[in-house]
């Protein structure tokens, strides 16, 4: 089986909950917050971001951002010396690791080291040219204190290249030992359950939970009742591709996915029905 690692990525807000809110404006020439850096579960750290401002001078950062829908500049520190400070750890060794990103609204966004650390990515403390940030999101809230962004050219898709808000935490963890109850073990490899596996794991587990494990910004999708239970094929198709079109939500829509990636997460619900592991479940 695959191993894989999953960086934690701060807490963000991005398509997310509004009671995480900040309206506040902040002195950009010092920003407030922390950052918590964790390993396996186990605190590494806690560092400001006050002091990584001033042990890693922030410069200019210019990104096509997506969720402003424009160009937008930021100061912004590299994150490569800031995981080398807070895990004590050369950035190849790092590389080879996985991460969350964790969100302070519930958003948890599995990395692997390679995409965190391929270069481009940035902690953002603030807008360059809106000192204390401009709103972000469909709840408008304010990505403070940090909110990743990527640099380059081609880091411009969430799909690919997430960019959590209200960033809290960044962990290594193997994605097995984080989330093992999201695994539909027994399914061979390349069934249609397993691939659905892999998508829910790269798009989806960000914001939802499956057997309680996962985010928190949408719906638990497996417990007490799987989704596959109360709602109809049909219906999680065409959602799943533009829930716009039926209400007005924080879920965004995935126009990427085509009807084999939708049966294949259908697959994916139907395979967790049968292995429904509820901690919670009086
Ligand atoms: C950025 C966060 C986010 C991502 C990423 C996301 N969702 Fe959601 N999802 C939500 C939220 C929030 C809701 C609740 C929306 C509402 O009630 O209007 C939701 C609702 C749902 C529902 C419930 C529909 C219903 O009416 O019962 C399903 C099913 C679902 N999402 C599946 C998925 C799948 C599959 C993916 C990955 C392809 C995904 N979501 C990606 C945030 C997200």
């Amino acid at each position: 089986m695959s191993t894989f690692a999953i960086v934690g990525l701060l807490a963000c807000g991005s398509d997310r909950d509004p009671g995480a809110a900040n309206h506040e404006s902040q002195d950009p020439s010092s920003p407030s917050g922390d950052l918590t850096f964790r390993r396996h579960g186990d605190l590494v750290t806690t560092l400001s971001l006050a002091e990584l401002a001033r042990a890693f001078e922030p410069t200019i950062v210019t990104t096509d951002d997506p969720y402003y829908e424009r160009r937008k500049r930021f100061r912004a520190m590299p994150i490569e010396p800031i995981l080398e400070r807070a895990f004590g750890a050369p950035i190849d060794v790092l590389r080879r690791e996985s991460f969350v990103l964790k969100a302070r609204d519930g958003y948890a966004v599995p990395m692997s080291g390679e995409r965190l650390l391929e270069g481009g990515a940035h902690v953002a403390i603030d807008d360059a040219d809106a000192p204390g940030f401009e709103p972000i999101g469909p709840q408008r809230v304010s990505p403070a204190p940090a909110y990743l962004v990527w640099s380059r050219v081609g880091q411009a898709s969430l799909e690919t290249h997430p960019r959590p808000w209200q960033l809290a935490s960044i962990e290594i963890a193997s994605f097995e030992a984080l989330y093992p109850h999201t695994v539909p073990t027994g399914e061979p490899d390349g069934s249609p359950a397993m691939r659905g596996f892999e998508l829910f794991r790269g798009e989806c587990i960000r914001c939802h939970a499956v057997n309680r494990e996962g985010g928190r910004v949408g719906p638990e999708l497996n417990v007490p009742q799987s989704i596959v239970e109360y709602r109809d094929p049909e219906f999680l198709r065409a959602y799943i591709r533009d829930p716009l079109r039926f209400r007005y939500g924080a879920m965004p829509p995935h126009p990427g996915l085509d009807d084999a990636d939708l049966d294949a997460l259908v697959a994916y619900f139907r395979a967790m029905s049968t292995r429904k592991h509820d901690p919670d479940a009086g």
